[in-house]
């Protein structure tokens, strides 16, 4: 007899009738005692955090929450839900916009600091060191360094707030000292203030905190899709459906109108 063959399998979580097993632990002893974050946590990293990590992750969940319509994902949501179509397809467009430029960056700043301390540790050189390197690198490349400027904050009140705990917590760590040397880099260098945004500090703490690069993308999708919820219901019941460029906003400089 051929012997059966298994087409899927996860480390993640395990299903039987009346049972949800997640990472090893029955859901149903999770629910009520364990925070979103810590859930979060566990399934991302495969066991439950310290309390302090714990702790962290809830707050970085927390201060991506939502940011008003001056997000490019917010919009996104509120032009979809405003057409007429299910909530779930509004999100979505929404998620769709955490791109390189928004929420999105947390992953490719993640990348350069895992880089970064690895080469600064493998190279036995200083991190300041290693922050000019990079700053001159994307100078010369011509490339925006991703977690640095904001088209509103000049001093984003999340980074503050994040960096602060990250530092009570003790989990302030090479990560996030490579992130504010770049940031000076870029002031010395460049000579521009250029400021450490909320995508930044994320990449850096999550980068102490173990996380690999790619799950930088996972914390603004996890935590934005509460706002954008939002965002579609209150534009579906408080808005006219149909939102657009309003015609006297919209410049046409194509062809002149001709005859065929
Ligand atoms: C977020 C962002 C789009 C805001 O941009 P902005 O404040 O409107 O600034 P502008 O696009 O007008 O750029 C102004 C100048 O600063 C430079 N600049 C802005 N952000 C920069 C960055 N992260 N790295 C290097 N240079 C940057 C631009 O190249 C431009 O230089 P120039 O005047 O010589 O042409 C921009 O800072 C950026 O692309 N950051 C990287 C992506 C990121 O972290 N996004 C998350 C935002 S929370």
């Amino acid at each position: 007899m051929k012997e059966k063959k298994f087409e899927w399998r996860t480390a993640i979580s395990k299903v039987e009738p009346n049972k949800i097993i997640i990472r090893g632990y029955p859901l149903d002893e999770i629910i009520g005692k364990k925070s979103f974050g810590e859930v979060v946590y566990l399934l991302w990293m495969g066991k439950f955090p310290t309390k302090e990590e714990g702790k962290m992750i809830n707050a970085i969940l927390v201060s991506g929450c939502d940011h008003s319509l001056a997000a490019p994902s917010a919009d996104a949501t509120r032009f979809v839900a405003s057409s007429g179509v299910p909530l779930q397809a509004s999100v979505a467009s929404g998620i769709i916009a955490l791109g390189e430029y928004h929420g999105g960056s947390i992953e490719g700043c993640a990348k350069i600091l895992q880089e970064g301390v690895k080469e600064s540790e493998k190279q036995n050189k200083g991190l300041a060191q290693i922050a000019d390197e990079i700053v001159q690198k994307h100078h010369l490349q011509k490339k925006r360094i991703l977690g640095f400027g904001h088209p509103y904050h000049k001093s984003d009140p999340r980074t503050k707030k994040l960096s602060k705990l990250a530092e009570d917590l003790k989990l302030y760590k090479k990560h996030c000292k490579l992130v504010f040397e770049i940031e000076k880099s870029i002031e010395n260098m460049l000579n521009k203030k250029i400021i450490l945004n909320v995508d930044g500090v994320i990449a850096a703490i999550t980068s102490d905190m173990g996380f690999p690069y790619k799950y930088g993308k996972g914390f603004y999708i996890v935590s934005r899709a509460a706002g954008l919820v939002a965002h579609a219901i209150e534009q579906e019941e408080r808005e006219k459906p149909f939102k657009a460029i309003p015609l006297d906003q919209i410049i046409y400089d194509g062809p002149e109108e001709k005859t065929l």
